[in-house]
């Protein structure tokens, strides 16, 4: 079992931080692009996540959808070979649609229609699966950019971390269902909408399309679904293809947890998909655990003096307070420790396992990256 993930930044062409909620997803990724920076590799950090907290850890002002060279003042040192250089780019959902509306419509005039539809304007973004399936899509445009010789994706905050891997069938499940299609070709063979077909097939098909009403807006959904119903074959084509694109040896998944029990067990079923899937999981992080202070607990005496220390008036209650919250943080250290032996254990045929530690602060400039990214990656 390796402790180091240094080798997948030079040996592969991307690295893919999957887990579920607010594992640290974005903080590992972003760890990580530091690494291979300062290894000398030209990385782009792709993410999904507009956090602010992760533009102003790379000095940025904001996370953008265009590509950020990240000031190599900031994150480089001495050593770091010249060739290095770190890119930011947050993914623009609906712009990354737009694209792939534009390669598959079946004329300039369909393309048009779809983009200038005021119902592609409000749903393009929000259709179940399309972030996760944006993602996959701009990774693979992206993949073979000369530019790079490494991108590192972080993935969406889903709930449910398996959304990822159903992105593209779940997104073109939710335009292509039978019931739309009925919709479609009731309207195409009328031309318009009847009342009563509305009433038939509207409750399912505007279930996912908010809450608008009138026969214009009908009209238009209709218009959209049936100019969008030729752009399906291209759209599987090329799903088909993205997937098979992150079944490569080039391409690595990391999986993040926390050692909560619950997190554990969810990141076990997801190395399961992964598995089953053909997706190479090459490493496993259980972030934020809580280390066990290996020393015996505080005397009295030095309870006393550490309360002197901080100018408090010592007192049973603070001296029982402080050995409680010592003992309290001795029983949470335990119990990651246990969820750490059962992920390794359970997930065991992941190559390399990594376990960073719980920092007192959130990670939120390059400093705290650093530390993290010495953890992920540490020094020979
Ligand atoms: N090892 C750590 N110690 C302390 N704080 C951490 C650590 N790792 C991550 N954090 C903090 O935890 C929070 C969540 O981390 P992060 O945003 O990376 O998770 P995520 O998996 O990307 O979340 P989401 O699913 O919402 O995208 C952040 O505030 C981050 O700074
Ligand atoms: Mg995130």
């Amino acid at each position: 079992m390796q402790s180091s993930l240094g080798d997948l930044l030079t040996s592969r062409r991307v690295v893919i931080t999957v887990g579920c909620g607010g594992v640290g997803k974005t903080t590992v990724a972003a760890s990580l692009a530091l690494a291979a920076a300062r290894a000398g590799r030209r990385v782009l950090c792709l993410t999904i996540d507009p956090a602010k907290r992760l533009a102003t850890s790379l000095g940025l002002r904001e996370m953008r959808s265009e590509e950020q060279l990240v000031d190599r003042a900031l994150w480089a040192t001495e050593t770091t070979p010249a060739t290095g250089a770190l890119t930011a780019m947050m993914l623009d959902v609906r712009h990354t649609f737009d694209e792939l509306v534009g390669r598959y419509a079946q004329s300039p005039a369909a393309r048009d229609r779809i983009l200038q539809n005021r119902i592609y304007r409000e749903v393009a973004g929000s259709l179940a699966g399309t972030p996760e399936y944006m993602a996959m899509e701009k990774l693979y445009a992206l993949k073979d950019d000369g530019r790079y010789d490494l991108i590192i994706l972080d993935t969406p905050p889903t709930s449910n971390a398996l959304d990822f891997l159903d992105a593209p069938d779940k997104m073109i499940g939710a335009m292509d269902s039978p019931a739309i299609r009925a919709f479609v070709s009731a309207f195409e063979r009328t031309g318009k909408l009847s009342f009563s077909l509305v009433s038939k097939a509207m409750e399912k098909v505007l279930s996912g399309l908010g809450t608008f009403t009138g026969i214009e807006f009908l009209t238009q959904v209709a218009e959209f679904l049936s100019d969008i119903q030729g752009l399906f074959g291209g759209f599987k084509d090329r799903a088909t293809r993205v997937r098979e694109t992150m079944m490569g040896r080039d391409v690595a998944f990391v999986l993040v947890t926390s050692p909560d029990p619950m997190a554990v067990g969810e990141a076990m079923f997801f190395l399961e998909r992964l598995q089953t899937s053909g997706m190479n999981a090459e490493g496993l992080v259980v972030n934020r655990v809580r280390m066990a202070d290996d020393v015996a607990p505080p005397s009295v005496d030095r309870v006393a003096s550490l309360l002197a220390d901080a100018k408090v008036e010592p007192s049973t209650d603070l001296a029982a307070a402080f050995t409680r919250a010592w003992r309290d943080a001795s029983v949470w250290a335990r119990r990651d420790a246990a969820e750490v032996s059962r992920a390794r254990r359970e997930m065991a045929s992941i190559p390399r396992h990594i376990v960073v530690p719980a920092y007192e602060n959130d990670v939120l400039d390059v400093s705290a990256l650093e530390r993290v990214a010495n953890v992920l990656v540490p020094a020979r």
